[in-house]
Parts: structure tokens; sequence; C-alpha cells
């Protein structure tokens, strides 16, 4: 673990529920006593809003190695900016997306997996990466009609495919997304509070 902070990350497809279960956790855990902070991918800095315009809410999906390059560059900041200086201040990091989203997006769209690891080299390794995992077509449901250039059911189907390889491999923990939000948030909780005491 960096400094003396916890660093955890929510993964998933959009609409799986991350936004909603990272400021549960994050709202749990300062109640239980623990200094936690919420921050997010893209970041709120000048790339990350750069990223929202040129890439997400836009008409056409623009080339993946450019998607890969702006999402490495932001998560460097995000970073260096907010992530390793919160766990030094011993805070607990709750990222709503984090280095698996690029993994799992630009991958999806035809990138080699092992060039998009190379240009995160700076993104330090998570404490806890969950996968909130929930099927595409529920997703596209539950996003209609608030959907950006990346949510369509196929894209979403193989994103789901490399999240899944990382979760065999053991990097991802892998939650159902399914049943109620608040019935995910205590599973993730449960789950938090169980790797806090390990740890
Ligand atoms: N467990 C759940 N069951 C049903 N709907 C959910 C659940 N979790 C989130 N939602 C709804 O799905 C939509 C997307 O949730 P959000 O947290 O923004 O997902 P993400 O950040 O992963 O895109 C929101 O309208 C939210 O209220
Ligand atoms: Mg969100």
């Amino acid at each position: 673990m960096e400094g003396k902070g916890c660093f955890i990350c929510i993964e998933g497809l959009d609409g799986c529920g991350k936004t909603t279960q990272a400021k549960l956790l994050v709202n749990r855990l300062r109640k239980k006593g623990f200094n936690a902070v919420y921050t997010a991918e893209p970041s709120e800095g000048e790339i990350g809003n750069f990223i929202k315009k040129y890439c997400l809410n836009c008409e056409k999906r623009v080339s993946s190695v450019v998607e890969a390059l702006l999402f490495a560059a932001d998560r460097f900041e995000h970073v260096t900016k907010e992530v390793i200086p919160g766990l030094n201040g011993g805070k607990l990091v709750v990222s709503d997306r984090y280095v698996y989203s690029s993994l799992a997006y630009q991958g999806a769209a035809g990138l080699d997996l092992e060039w998009i690891k190379k240009i995160n080299k700076h993104a330090i390794r998570p404490d806890l990466a969950i996968f909130i995992d929930v099927e595409p077509e529920t997703v596209i449901r539950r996003l209609k009609p608030k959907k950006s250039v990346m949510e369509n059911l196929e894209t979403q189907r193989k994103v789901r495919e490399v999240y899944m390889k990382f979760v065999r491999e053991g990097e991802l923990v892998k939650i159902d997304g399914n049943k109620p939000k608040n019935e995910v948030a205590d599973e993730i909780f449960a789950f938090t509070l169980r790797f806090l005491k390990k740890h």
C-alpha cells in the first residue's frame, strides 16, 4: 500500500452502478470513522474535461489510440495530483473507474493490452479493485436515453469480456450488481471491511 492510505477502485460497464456504489462506499466508510474520499476518472482536471467533451459526449468515436493516450495522460494527473497525495495523507481513496477501464474499453476496441499497460506504467496498483458485474442488456436499459458514444450493446459485451479476463486472473473482485442498490452496497462494504481488517 502506498503511504498509510488504501486505494480502492470501482470498475464496470457504463450504468452498472459505479458512481452510485463508490459514493455509498465512501459514506459508509466515513460513518465507520475512516477518512475516505471519492474521486473519479476521467478526472476533473483539464485533460479529464477535454476527454468528456472530445471522446465521450461527441457524435462519433475518436480513434482508440487517441482515447488510450488521453486517458493515460489524464490518469497520470489524477494519480499524481489526487490519489498519491490522498494516500500519503492516510486517506482511503475510492476511485470511480481506473486503469482497468482503459484496458477494457480500448482493449475491446482492438488495442493490445500490453501496450495499454505500458502507457499506464505510472498508474500505481490499487489495493483493491472491484468489478460490479451487470449484464450488458441491463445497463443499456438503465442508461436509456442518457448514452455516450461507448454505450451500445456490442461494445458493452466486448468490454465485459475484457473485465471478466481480469476477474479470472484475480486482479478484479467481482460483485453482483443486479441486486437493489443497497444490497450491492452492503456487499461491497462488507468485502471492503474484511479487506481492511486483513491488511
Ligand atoms: N443496483 C441497481 N439497480 C437498479 N438501478 C441501479 C442500480 N445501481 C444504479 N442504478 C441506476 O442505474 C443508473 C446508472 O447508475 P450509475 O451509478 O450512474 O452507474 P455508472 O456510474 O456505473 O455509469 C442510475 O440511474 C442509477 O440510479
Ligand atoms: Mg458514473
